[in-house]
């Protein structure tokens, strides 16, 4: 189920390094949020915050709130572990498992977490890997590893992977960078049909792909090198890309710095 995230003053440090800033903002559900804004104003390490996943770096550190619907995924008692499950990431670089099947790499997650009946798992991969529109293409060849696939495919993949949990989130950093564009086409038209289930949150350099796919954007931005990035604005995507209401998103979506 599609849930809505609640950020408030989010700060994350890797050491002593100060990141990113004091970040608030709301994430709607069945809908797409779009991250944009220069190298290393943060944006990944944001997402990563939004998942638990930041804290695996060493000494990465998180100050602040990120709630989903009700729960405060930094609350005390909260399994990173599950809050993983339930926020599900894609990333810049297909990474299917390299020794396992197309099959065994969709099932994976599942198995992980045992939640899943031995007989429900054909039915549960066909349904994933029709979600990320990949089935027509694969289903005569399940049993082959999943690093034989194109790069395009093997994205599709990984999205297949990530929606098979039935997480709430679905986050993705630079999900098309390493695709051509006809793949990124198929992503992008993938990712609007799966708003319609899950809150997605998309980093991209690419402000075309911005515009094409999300319904809301925030521009990160940082002051200086060595200085925290911080959100400089968020509004409706049609908004930020006619009328923002800040001029460095206005230079930076038009090209004019990072
Ligand atoms: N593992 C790490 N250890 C230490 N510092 C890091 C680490 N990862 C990122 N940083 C620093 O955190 C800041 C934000 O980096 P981040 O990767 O989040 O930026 P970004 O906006 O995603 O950039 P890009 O657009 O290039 O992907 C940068 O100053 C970066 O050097
Ligand atoms: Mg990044």
């Amino acid at each position: 189920m599609a849930k809505r995230i609640d950020i408030s003053g989010l700060t994350a440090y890797y050491g002593t390094h100060k990141a990113i800033e004091d970040i608030s903002m709301t994430v709607e559900p069945r809908s797409v949020t779009a991250f944009i804004g220069p190298s290393g104003c943060g944006k990944s390490t944001f997402l990563r915050t939004l998942n638990r996943m930041h804290e695996v770096t060493v000494g990465g550190r998180v100050e602040g709130k990120v709630m989903l619907d009700d729960e405060n995924l930094y609350g005390s008692g909260v399994d990173p572990v599950s809050v993983r499950r339930t926020v599900g990431m894609v990333f810049q670089r297909p990474n299917p498992f390299p020794t396992m099947s197309i099959f065994e790499n969709v099932a994976a997650g599942l198995k992980l977490n045992g939640s899943y009946k031995k007989s429900e798992l054909g039915h549960v991969v066909e349904k994933s890997l029709k979600g990320a529109n990949l089935w027509n293409e694969v289903k005569d060849r399940l049993n082959k590893p999943g690093a034989g696939l194109s790069g395009g495919q093997q994205q599709r993949l990984c999205i297949a992977r990530a929606i098979a949990v039935e997480p709430d989130v679905l986050l993705m950093d630079e999900p098309c960078s390493a695709l051509d564009p006809i793949s990124t086409l198929a992503i992008e038209d993938l990712i609007g049909e799966l708003k319609e289930r899950f809150t997605i949150v998309i980093v991209t350099h690419n402000m075309q792909q911005a515009a094409r796919v999300s319904d809301r954007t925030a521009f990160f931005n940082l002051a200086g090198v060595g200085q925290p990035g911080k959100l400089i604005e968020i509004d409706e995507t049609e908004r930020i890309f006619s009328n923002p209401s800040v001029q460095a998103t206005e230079d930076y979506i038009s090209g004019r710095f990072g």
